[in-house]
Order: structure tokens, then sequence, then C-alpha cells
């Protein structure tokens, strides 16, 4: 082996290309500017049992608890325990964590037992990983840089992935070749009208995975963010924010999550953002309130800065005053099926980060534990292909049984897809709630519809297309609730769920 091709600039693609650098040529490709990504903007942090009064025990229970019976254990215990080394060496990487005391800041967010999630220029943790990892990047030789480059597809043969095919920043086709190729390209909010996620989170990873002949896993669950700014762009409120005690307020000013959930407003994930829907259905669409205002004006700035600003540009005084929330999609728990090492299905091809399914998040992801999740599984890969015993033949084999969907679905009427209309029905119909006859009207109308145009942005919306079908089925499928997975006419967890679905195109091998 000698050449590793990473496709993406988060903070995942970032650590496995530093780390395979150290051993093989590598090229990293993102379709954007280095420094665009969904990690740029992660606000709360990044978890990790670092503290004395903590433990990596109480880290993986908080994470189970939050996985609703699907995180697989074995996946979990790698991640905590892994979690605290890999995050000094972000700090050797230069990564500034905020102190306080001359120690460790930290902060609480919802579901976890206790604070453990660490913050980086207050709330713009995201923003100092990813300066710090690109600095380190740039400075690393053995690493070609792709810009504003978009991957296509994967190339195969006999059965194993070899490289890519690309439309360079010129917007020319071609085709790279690799001994292995690393997926690190993020989630796909975009697959929704609302999202926290920024506009390059269209899944491209996940679905050019799934026409190679990957299996996917887990596609059902989507994490919906209980506050973000009901303004257009839906700016992300941090969840840090009600850890150290914001509230939630409905229309007439009265807090009513104590009364749904003993955790109040750090209940989990999901229950907080079906219950702000719900209060936002009972007045008639009219967003809730978070009220910060009892943190005070100086700490809200030093804090949350991000925040302070983004409230401000929108003519909030939120020192003063509650401010409008409203959910919006924020986090994939599905994508592509990978081994604890960042191996898929595929020979060749491997999967860190949010584009993948390591088993960690299971139906409802913990907060603060994607970065970590990221970090430490990027890592394994690396080392896992840096290994003098790894001949890159070695490949797992995932035994359980995948459905099989066809890919291309359109009837011979199809209409070119519009990217507006797709995220607005994904919105309606695999949204908070989800219910049969609207699942089976989506499936049907994403038939009518075909991929249109030969420009990246026409690729991507193709990608977006392709996803919202195999996650259509996904949710129609799942015939319970769970975690993030809500469905109006299957409101109880069932023990015939208890396992997760698995995908895979037709005509792929096993
Ligand atoms: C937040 O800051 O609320 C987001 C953290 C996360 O999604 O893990």
């Amino acid at each position: 082996m000698s050449e590793v091709i990473v496709v993406g600039s988060g903070i995942a693609g970032l650590i496995a290309a530093i780390e395979t650098s150290r051993k093989y040529a590598v090229t990293l490709i993102t379709k954007a500017e280095l420094s665009e990504s969904n990690t740029r903007y992660a606000q709360g942090g990044i978890a990790a049992a670092l503290f004395e009064d903590d433990s990596v025990a109480e880290h993986v229970a908080d994470t189970l608890r939050a996985g609703a019976g699907l995180s697989s254990k074995s996946v979990v215990e790698v991640l905590c325990s892994e979690g605290p080394a890999r995050v000094r060496d972000l700090i050797r990487l230069g990564v500034a964590f905020d102190q306080h005391n001359g120690e460790l800041a930290r902060g609480l967010e919802a579901a976890h037992s206790r604070p453990r999630v660490l913050h980086a220029g207050g709330d713009a943790t995201g923003f100092a990983i990813e300066s710090a990892l690109v600095h380190t990047i740039r400075a690393t030789g053995n690493i070609t840089i792709l810009e504003h480059t978009f991957v296509k597809d994967l190339i195969l043969h006999d059965g194993r992935v070899v490289g890519v095919e690309i439309l360079d920043a010129t917007g020319n086709p071609r085709s790279l070749s690799a001994d292995a190729v690393i997926l690190a390209s993020g989630g796909a909010g975009q697959l929704y009208l609302h999202t926290t996620n920024p506009a390059v989170a269209t899944g491209d990873g996940i679905a050019i995975a799934l026409r190679a002949g990957a299996e996917l896993a887990d596609l059902e669950f989507y994490q919906f963010h209980p506050t973000t700014l009901a303004v257009p762009g839906n700016f992300l409120i941090s969840e840090a924010l009600r850890g150290d005690g914001a509230v939630l307020l409905d229309a007439e000013g009265h807090r009513f999550m104590k009364a749904v959930h003993p955790g109040a407003e750090l209940a989990p994930r999901d229950v907080v953002a079906r219950s702000i829907a719900e209060q936002m259905a009972a007045q008639n669409g009219a967003p809730v309130f978070l009220d910060a205002s009892a943190l005070g004006a100086d700490f809200l700035k030093e804090r949350f800065p991000t925040i302070d600003a983004a409230c401000r540009t929108y003519g909030f005084d939120w020192a003063s005053q509650p401010v409008p929330v409203t959910p919006a999609a924020h986090y994939w728990m599905g994508g592509v099926r990978t081994d604890e090492w960042g191996r898929t299905s595929l020979p060749g091809l491997f999967a860190v980060g949010e584009v993948a399914c390591t088993g960690v998040h299971g139906a409802n992801r913990l907060a603060s534990n994607s970065l970590l999740e990221s970090l430490v599984f990027a890592w394994r890969c690396a080392s896992l292909l840096s290994n003098d015993d790894f001949s890159g033949k070695a490949w797992p084999v995932f035994t359980d049984e995948a459905t099989v969907l066809p890919l291309q679905q359109e009837v011979g009427s199809a209409t070119p897809v519009d990217r507006k209309a797709l995220q607005t029905l994904m919105w309606e119909a695999v949204g908070i709630y989800r219910e049969e006859s609207v699942l089976l009207r989506a499936a049907k109308q994403l038939c009518l519809w075909k991929p249109n145009g030969t420009t990246a942005s026409d690729y991507e919306t193709a990608n977006l297309l392709d996803l919202s079908r195999v996650m259509v089925a996904a949710a129609s499928m799942r015939q319970e609730s769970r975690g993030a997975h809500w469905r109006n006419d299957f409101p109880e967890t069932s023990p015939n769920f208890h396992h997760h679905q698995y995908f895979r195109r037709e005509g792929s091998a096993r």
C-alpha cells in the first residue's frame, strides 16, 4: 500500500489525513475550502471522561442510555475509554480548550450524568478544533490538498474500492486511484428544509458508498436539535446554555418542560425536541422561547460569544429577553456501516465521522459525543492502515442480513428533482414525527423525481434523492418508536425491533 485518499475536511478527515500521512502519500479532497465542514460550527464541545469525579463507565452508561437499546456496547467502550487520550492528542495539536481556575473548564449537556463537555473559545469549539487541525495539515508534508473538488463516485475493481471519480476545481471529470479510500465527508442535514448544518452537508459520502454497493445502517435515526433560533438559517443555540440554566417557555411565558420529564430542559434531546414541537402545535405554530436572561449579559457574552453575536445580528437582546427557538435537523446517527476500525463492507473503503455508522449512537446520540467519535475512530482507522501487519486485504464480514433496495426507483414520467421540494417533503415525512400514510405518499413522490444535470450541485441533489429513498424505506420499516425515530402510528418501543436495519442496493454483492 502506498496511496490513501481521504474525502472530507472536518475533524474526522483531518485526523485521518494527518495520521495516515505518517506512512502513506495522502490526497485530501474537499468540495469547498479546507476549513468548511460541519465540525467548524460545533458549539457545545467534545465529551470525555477526563475528570477525577467522572469515569469511563459512567460515560459508557450515559451513551448507552441515550442510544435507546441500539448502541453497540463494545464500540461505546472503545469510544469512552480511548476518548481521553485522543482529546489530549488534540491539545498537543494546538487546540486550546477553555480553562477555569487553571483546569480544563467543562459544561453539562442533556442526558450526561455529570459535566464532562470541553469547549473552546466559549461556544466556538468546532472552529478552534478545525483551525488547529488545518494549521497542522498545511504544515504536514506528504498530503496533497484538493479544495473545491467534488467526489462523484467510487471506482471499483474486482469488488474492491480502488479510487474515486471527481469533478476537479474547474469542473472537469477525472479519476484518482488509491489503495484505500477513507470517507469522512460528514452528514446530510441538507436532506431537510430546516437544519443546523451548513450547505455542504449533502450526504455525498453515504450516497456514493450506497451506489458502490456498501451497506448502510440505522438510516431511520436522525436527530433534531431542540433549540435553533427561529429565523431563516436555524442558527444553533447550544444545549450548553440549558446546561448552564437557561429555560424553555411557552408563548405565555410558562416553563413547560418540568411537567414533561424529570430532567426538564435537560431531558434527552429527542424528548425536548418533540415537546417543543408539540408545544408549538398547541400554539398554532408559534415558536417557544429560550430564556437565558438569568445568566447575565457578561456571562453570556464571555461564555457564548458566537451565539451572543448571532442573537444581536438577528435583533434579539437575549440578555434581557427570551429568544424564539424551534427544532431543526442536526445529526444523522445512521450512515455507512463500519466496524470499530472504520472498515465498511466494501474492501478498500473506510468511513469515519458522521458519514459512518459505527454503532456508537444507536437510536439517539448523546450530546457532544460526535466530535469524540470522529476523533477516536479516525485515529483508529489510520492506525489500522498504518499497522505493518495490516495487508489491506484483511476485511471484516458483516453477517446480519441487509435489506436490498432498488436504487433507481423513478417511473418513466419522472420529472427533474427540485432540491427545495425534496427538503420540504423530507421535513414533512421523515421529520420529528412519522407515520405510515405520510411515508407512503413520500415514497411515491420520490419515484416521480429523477436526477438532473452534471454540475457538482446537481450531483449533490441527486445524492439527496438517493438518500431520501433509503431513509423513507428505513423509517417505514421500523414500526415502533425508539430514540429519535417517532411513529405516531406506533408510539411504543417494541422488542420486535430491538435490532439494526441494514440496507444495500440491488445488485450489490455480499
Ligand atoms: C450543542 O451545542 O447543543 C450541540 C452539541 C451536539 O450536537 O453534540
